[in-house]
């Protein structure tokens, strides 16, 4: 596809009250587009709209949950009674829940799928008939490493990430030839607010499973995509590239050291009682790009990608002579 344009644009972006919402907003409305935020937390949204229109961006906030359709039309409408058309939907908005698979309230999984999946597919179903009457446009899903790997604990959200890439990814072909474009960002771990409102039913805080990046990487990877649409990108090298790799190629590593080591890579020693976070309703807590969790700073992740580089290159080598020692 083309490059796109950016400026002049009008971009919805979900779950623009915290993470990678808030930082994609704002890279967005850097590269002159004009935006339609939301997400449930209205405070949240006036105070982004009034940073970015402190910066000259153009924007409206329109609160709504995305389970609920109605929710979803409203924010439809008034972005087109407001900018008169709609460009880009940045499906974002998405929860987390920590626990095991048999041990998740049912209603936990229920409602992960009707944010995480439905969620992105009733946006896409609002704002498709006005890209087909324009016949432009660009839906594009931030998903998830874990929308093709997956991890202990996030069952509930693993399934949901997977589920919404295989939606999008039929999508993408249905739409071949309309002028519309669908792209998906498989965002790595980033120190967003999830960790600060994501339910869990360890009774311990929970943090993202390291190397974490900036949330920064993620937005300016949406705004690769809004001006390359049509893809899906993988932002980052070692938690990102290099995992899908060795996934592919020695899968019982993975499966290995995530089963060892992944629970209790996921919970910091911190006491906190949540066990429905920000799952049914907003939480106060969670303003913002960043969250409780920094960065993995970068000589950190240099030195594991160089020693995780030596490590795969001696497995290679091993194999490679016990197979010359067996002819
Ligand atoms: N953080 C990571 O490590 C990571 C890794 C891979 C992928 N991702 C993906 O990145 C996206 C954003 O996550 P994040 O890390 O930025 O988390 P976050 O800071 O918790 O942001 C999630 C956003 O979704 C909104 N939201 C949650 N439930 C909603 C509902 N029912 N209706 C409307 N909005 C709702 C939240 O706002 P309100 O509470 O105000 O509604 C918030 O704005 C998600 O799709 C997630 O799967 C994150």
């Amino acid at each position: 596809m083309a490059r796109q344009d950016l400026k002049g644009k009008v971009a919805i972006v979900t779950g623009a009250s915290s993470g990678v919402g808030w930082q994609a907003a704002v890279r967005l409305g850097e590269a002159g587009v004009k935006l339609c935020l939301t997400a449930r937390r209205a405070e949240a949204l006036e105070k982004l709209r009034h940073e970015l229109e402190s910066k000259g961006v153009e924007c409206i906030s329109v609160p709504g949950d995305v389970t609920v359709q109605a929710d979803v039309e409203q924010v439809v409408r008034e972005c087109l009674t407001h900018y008169g058309r709609v460009d880009l939907l940045v499906n974002d908005a998405g929860v987390q829940s920590y626990g095991f698979f048999d041990e998740l309230p049912w209603e936990h999984l229920t409602r992960t799928f009707d944010i995480n999946v439905f969620g992105f597919m009733r946006f896409a179903r609002a704002v498709l008939p006005h890209f087909k009457a324009q016949g432009s446009g660009h839906i594009l899903n931030v998903q998830s490493m874990l929308s093709k790997g997956s991890a202990p604990l996030l069952a509930a959200y693993s399934a949901s990430k997977h589920a919404t890439l295989g939606w999008a990814k039929s999508l993408e072909m249905e739409l071949v030839g309309t002028g519309i474009q669908v792209s998906n960002v498989l965002v790595p771990s980033v120190a967003t607010n999830m960790f600060a409102h994501a339910p869990t039913m360890f009774g311990l805080a929970p943090k993202p499973v390291p190397p974490t990046y900036d949330p920064d990487v993620a937005a300016r990877a949406v705004v690769r995509c809004a001006t390359w649409p049509g893809r899906t990108v993988v932002p980052v090298f070692l938690g990102g590239r290099l995992m899908l790799w060795v996934n592919a190629l020695l899968p019982r590593v993975g499966k290995a050291l995530m089963g060892r080591f992944g629970a209790r890579m996921q919970m910091k020693d911190e006491p906190v009682q949540r066990p429905e976070g920000n799952l049914f309703h907003p939480m106060a807590q969670g303003v913002g790009p960043y969250g409780p969790v920094p960065p993995t700073p970068l000589w950190k992740r240099l030195s594991a990608t160089a020693g995780l580089a030596a490590l795969l290159g001696g497995v290679v080598l091993g194999v490679a002579g016990l197979a010359r020692a067996a002819r």
